[in-house]
């Protein structure tokens, strides 16, 4: 019987166990065995695998978080790469493991693949910077989730005539800045792709207000460098992981101190992340998961599941983590004046 195993890595997002449900469901029907492995890469080098059942995913599709767990554990960086996972792999017999993963995980199972290794990648991440694929899931509900906290920041900025600043996610991508912003109607967006002036945005600001508006909205991706140039971390996770965050706290003071009005700051953080996924995600996942189990069973090896169109495609993992997806400059010209 065909065995498969299947594992979350990364940061977690919205539609994880959407995907883990998928995956299950296409793959029993067809006869075969589903492994969850625990906590990521991690799980599969210390062998804590258990049986994953039709039952045993009833119930998740609309749950945020995974079932199974993850890590930023890389077996290249902390064990021997695929030399570590050998025995589990050998215990259990899996012959495939579907790694739902972001750009670190999906690179790392790139390598493992090349090196032998049964493995087919899902894209999942709210900051939707994988190449290949049109769209990676949890980024329909981190966008959402955004749009929400600024319609609320937006009417008490109004109240007490001020300007908000409101940091979110996306490390070298302003996907959700750009998203979001459009979608709440702000001022101005900053994102990693571009270059801005804080005196520009200052002036824009006070332009605004002059002109009749007595509050201003702006949207800053965490990769943005701070007016300075400096990229701004809080340090770094066990896994040597960078974590970013913070650099909204410095434009808010750059801006008060240009504009004189009053600037406050809301780092959205990791309620992007959490939660039930929107309807969109929830497809997303489930068709990704589907398509998965389905390139698992066909020994399609060394692919990654892209949503391209309307299709469920598979695309060489080694093109999906050969470079970042940015927002492309067409849609950066597009929306250009509210870019800075
Ligand atoms: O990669 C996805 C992401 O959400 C980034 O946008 C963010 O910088 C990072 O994860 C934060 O991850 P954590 O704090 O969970 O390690």
């Amino acid at each position: 019987m065909t065995h498969i195993g299947v594992l979350t890595a990364g940061g977690d997002c919205p539609g994880l166990n959407a995907a883990i449900r998928g995956v299950v469901a296409r793959a029993t029907a067809a006869g075969a065995q589903v492994s969850g492995i625990e906590d990521g890469w991690h799980g599969l080098m210390e062998g804590r695998t258990r049986p994953l059942t039709r039952d045993d995913v009833r119930g998740i599709l609309t749950r945020g978080g995974t079932i199974l767990g993850t890590s930023r554990t890389d077996p290249y960086h902390h064990g021997e790469g695929l030399a570590s996972l050998a025995s589990t792999l050998d215990a259990t017999g899996i012959e495939t493991v579907v790694v739902i993963g972001g750009d670190g995980s999906l690179r790392t199972a790139a390598r493992l693949g090349e090196e032998g290794l049964g493995v087919v990648g899902v894209p999942k991440t709210i900051d939707n910077d994988i190449e290949g694929t049109d769209v990676s899931f949890g980024f329909n509900t981190a966008v959402q989730i955004v749009t929400d906290a600024i319609d609320r920041l937006t009417t008490t900025a109004e109240a007490h005539n001020r300007i908000m600043v409101v940091e979110v996610m996306g490390r070298q991508s302003g996907w959700i800045a750009v998203h979001a912003g459009l979608a709440g109607g702000v001022e101005a967006i900053l994102v990693p792709e571009r270059e801005y002036d804080i005196d520009d945005l200052a002036r824009r600001v006070i332009s605004r207000h002059e002109s009749g508006s007595d509050y201003s909205v702006v949207v800053v991706a965490e990769g943005v460098p701070a007016p300075t140039g400096e990229r701004v971390t809080i340090g770094a996770d066990l896994m040597g992981f960078e974590r970013l965050g913070g650099v909204s706290t410095w434009i808010a003071a750059e801006l008060e101190h240009r504009t004189g009005y009053e600037t406050r700051v809301m780092i959205l953080g990791h309620l992007q992340r959490g939660g039930t996924p929107t309807a969109f995600d929830r497809v997303l996942a489930t068709r990704m998961g589907i398509r998965a189990a389905e390139a698992a069973l066909d020994g399609d090896h060394g692919k990654m599941v892209a949503c391209i169109g309307s299709e469920m495609k598979l695309v060489p993992l080694s093109t999906a983590v050969a470079v970042p997806r940015l927002v492309p400059d067409t849609t950066l010209d597009e929306v250009g004046w509210f870019l800075i």
